[in-house]
């Protein structure tokens, strides 16, 4: 069976979700899937975060679905027992990233310099996120970074979109691309679950294979 990160890397793209009502988690999963993506990571930045996964992992069998924005240990169990196949840290956090490695839980902890990936090696993880990836310095910071991390792969997050991410992708070292891109909160808000699936559909014909 294929790893976590295995399916991540072949999407290439992980949508990073707010979701304030849970009620809307599934058309939003269903648009994503139409459009190309079966795979979304919805943030516990809202007390919706825990429901939602359950709702998409009940009913969009085929979907990957993970919890970002997790910050405590508390989360990660009420994440995983909701259906969340993986946990995404922003930071790099030994408590939460230590309970996800003794538990056999896939962590993709948030780490963008050189003391956070060594902590993260020493509990044996190598895929890593990399956030907020623009404002850190972007594919030149995570190219010098991977020079002495031959080890390390990294999904950037915060500033990448459809017009940057082939940048990242092209890059070997890059994991997946993901944000918000495809996925604003006023779409979802409003609804606009073609708009969604356009968006969708554009950045999965654009991205490099
Ligand atoms: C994240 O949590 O990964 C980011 O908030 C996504 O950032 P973006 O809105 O710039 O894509």
């Amino acid at each position: 069976m294929k790893s976590i990160s295995q399916r991540i890397y072949e999407y290439g793209i992980v949508p990073v979700v707010k979701l304030e009502d849970a009620g809307l988690a599934v058309p939003l999963a269903n648009a994503l899937m139409a459009g190309g993506l079966k795979c979304i990571e919805v943030t516990f930045r809202t007390d919706a975060a825990e429901q939602a996964i359950r709702n998409i992992s009940q009913e969009c069998k085929d979907m990957l679905v993970g919890a970002g924005t997790v910050l405590t240990v508390g989360q990660i169990e009420r994440a995983v027992a909701a259906g969340a196949r993986f946990i995404v840290t922003p930071g790099f956090n030994p408590t939460t990233a230590g309970y996800c490695v003794e538990h056999g839980i896939p962590v993709f902890p948030g780490c963008s310099d050189p003391a956070s990936i060594e902590a993260a090696l020493e509990l044996g993880i190598s895929d890593l996120k990399f956030f907020p990836a623009e404002p850190s310095g972007g594919l030149p910071m995570i190219r010098s970074l991977c020079a002495p991390y031959t080890k390390v792969r990294f999904m950037p997050t915060g500033g990448v979109n459809d017009r940057n991410m082939n940048e990242y992708l092209s890059y070997d070292k890059i994991l997946a691309c993901g944000g918000t891109w495809m996925v604003k909160e006023d779409l979802i808000r409003e609804r606009r679950f073609d708009e969604i699936e356009r968006l969708t559909r554009n950045t999965v014909m654009n991205m490099l294979g």
